[in-house]
C-alpha cells in the first residue's frame, strides 16, 4: 500500500510525512483506491453477492464505500445497524448476526425492514417469532450453523468448531425444525456458517462448502425454500511478506464444482480482506531506552490503538520513515501504556531511530481502530482516507477534556 517517491512514503500520491506534518500521530492512514480494487477482485473472482463484516472497519467513509461499491452489509449488533443505515446500506442488503440479540436489538432490525435476522440458537428463532408477532409481521429469518469444521487458524478466532459458542450445532436439527413449524411469524430463506478468520487452505474451503450444501439441502428436503446460502468470512490476509498468498481461483473452482444447477444464490461475508491491507498506523518515537540490554522504542501508539499484537501475538510488519541506514540496531517496539503486554514487535531491525521519527505498522485496515480502548485515557486514535493527490480526517476523537465530560460525578461523593 505505500509507495516510495525519493525513498520517502507514500499512500496514493501523498505524502505521509505532509499528513503528520498536518495531524498529530497517532493515526490510521486507509487507501481507498486499495480497498476498491480489493472488493472488485473479490468480486469478480467469487462472482457472488459479498456482505463487508462491518466489525472488521466500521467508519462511516468505509461503510459508504463498501455500499457504493455495491456490498451489502454483515452487522452483529445495533450500533453496527445503525451505521449501516446511516452509511447507506440498502436496509435489504443488510444482514443481521451475532450471538446475543436481546428483543429490543431484535424489534430495532424488524423496524428497519433489513434482509434478514439470522438466528443463532433456538431460543432465539422463539425470541424473534414473539418480537415479530408483536409487530404483527412475518419476517425473513436465516440460520447460522455451526458446521463442525475446523478453520485451522488461531484458537481465539475460531469459530466454526463444535465447541464454539456460535451458531446452532446440526446435531440439534430436529429441534430446530419443530420449533420452526410453529413459528408462524418467521419466513426461512437462508443458511450460512463462518468457522473462522485466516483461512488459507483450499480444503477447509472445499469442506465448508460441501457441508453447507449437504445442510442446504436437508433443508430444502424439510420443505424449506432456501434461497441463500451464505459462506462465511475468514477469507485469509497476508501479514507477513513470506506469507502464502489466498487463491482465489481456487477457491471459485471449489464452489463451481460443489455448487452445480442448485436453487439458492451463493454469497460471502468478509472483513478483514476488503480492508486489512489497506490501512497502516503511523506513530512518533517518543522515548528511546536500552532496558537489560533491549532497544526499546517507545511509540505514541500503543496497545490502545493496535491491540491485535498484545491481544492475539499477532504479527504486523513494522517500518521506520527515517533513521540512520548505516547503523541499522534490533528494537523492540512498544506502546506507552503500563502493561508488559503492550509490545508491537521484538527484534526489529531498523535504521538507527531519533526521538520524533515516524513508525509505520503495516496492514492495520482491519480489527485495528474498531478494537481501539481508552485505556491510561490516551484517548482514541484519527482515522484518514487517502484517495489519489487528497486525504480526508474520517474520524476525529474526542480530546480529553471531551471525555472525562461523558463521566458524571453523584452529590453524595465531596
Ligand atoms: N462473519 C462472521 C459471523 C464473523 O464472526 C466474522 C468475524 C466475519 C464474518 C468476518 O471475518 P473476516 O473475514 O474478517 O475474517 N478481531 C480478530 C478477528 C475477529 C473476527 C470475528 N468474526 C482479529 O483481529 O484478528
Amino acid at each position: 500500500m505505500i509507495n516510495y517517491n525519493n525513498n520517502r512514503p507514500f499512500v496514493e500520491g501523498v505524502s505521509l510525512e505532509d499528513i503528520a506534518k498536518a495531524q498529530a500521530t497517532p493515526f490510521y492512514v486507509y487507501s481507498q483506491t486499495k480497498i476498491t480494487n480489493t472488493f472488485e477482485q473479490l468480486k469478480n473472482s467469487l462472482d457472488s453477492e459479498i456482505f463487508y463484516a462491518v466489525k472488521a472497519n466500521s467508519n462511516q467513509s468505509i461503510i459508504k464505500l463498501m455500499a457504493s461499491l455495491g456490498a451489502g452489509a454483515d452487522v452483529v449488533s445495533v450500533g453496527e445497524l445503525e451505521r449501516a443505515i446511516l452509511a447507506g446500506v440498502e436496509p435489504q442488503k443488510i444482514i443481521f448476526e451475532g450471538i446475543g440479540k436481546t428483543k429490543q436489538d431484535i424489534a430495532f432490525a424488524i423496524e428497519k425492514n433489513i434482509r434478514l435476522i439470522n438466528i443463532e440458537s433456538i431460543d432465539e428463532l422463539e425470541r424473534v417469532n414473539e418480537v415479530a408477532l408483536n409487530q404483527n409481521k412475518k419476517i425473513n429469518i436465516g440460520i447460522r450453523l455451526n458446521p463442525n469444521i475446523d478453520g485451522q487458524t488461531l484458537d481465539k478466532i475460531s469459530t466454526g468448531k463444535k465447541t464454539d459458542k456460535f451458531g446452532i450445532d446440526t446435531d440439534k436439527l430436529n429441534e430446530l425444525f419443530q420449533v420452526l413449524e410453529v413459528s408462524k411469524n418467521v419466513n426461512l430463506i437462508g443458511i450460512s456458517c463462518h468457522v473462522g478468520s485466516q483461512i488459507f487452505n483450499i480444503n477447509v474451503f472445499a469442506e465448508i462448502f460441501q457441508t453447507m450444501k449437504a445442510n442446504a439441502q436437508i433443508f430444502l428436503d424439510k420443505g424449506y425454500a432456501i434461497k441463500h446460502v451464505d459462506l462465511g468470512g475468514g477469507l485469509g490476509v497476508n501479514y507477513a511478506q513470506d506469507q502464502e498468498i489466498l487463491n482465489l481461483e481456487l477457491i471459485k473452482n471449489e464452489m463451481n464444482k460443489c455448487y452445480v444447477d442448485v436453487p439458492y444464490k451463493l454469497s460471502f461475508e468478509p472483513g478483514r480482506y476488503l480492508v486489512a491491507n489497506a490501512g497502516i498506523l503511523v506513530t512518533t518515537v517518543i522515548t528511546i531506552k536500552n532496558n537489560g540490554g533491549i532497544n526499546y522504542l517507545i511509540t505514541d501508539a500503543g496497545m490502545h490503538t493496535l491491540i491485535r499484537p498484545a491481544l492475539y501475538k499477532a504479527h504486523h510488519e513494522i517500518e521506520s520513515v527515517s533513521g540512520d541506514t548505516e547503523k541499522p540496531i534490533n528494537y523492540t517496539i512498544a506502546g506507552p501504556i503500563c502493561e508488559s503486554s503492550d509490545i508491537f514487535g521484538k527484534n526489529i531491525s531498523l535504521p538507527q531511530q531519533q526521538i520524533g521519527n515516524l513508525i509505520i505498522i503495516k496492514d492495520t485496515g482491519a480489527y485495528g481502530k474498531v478494537m481501539a480502548s481508552n485505556y491510561n485515557s490516551r484517548g482514541l486514535p484519527k482515522e484518514i482516507l487517502v484517495k489519489d493527490n487528497n486525504f480526508f480526517v474520517i474520524h476525529k476523537p474526542l480530546s480529553s477534556t471531551e471525555f472525562i465530560n461523558q463521566d458524571h460525578i453523584p452529590e453524595w461523593i465531596d
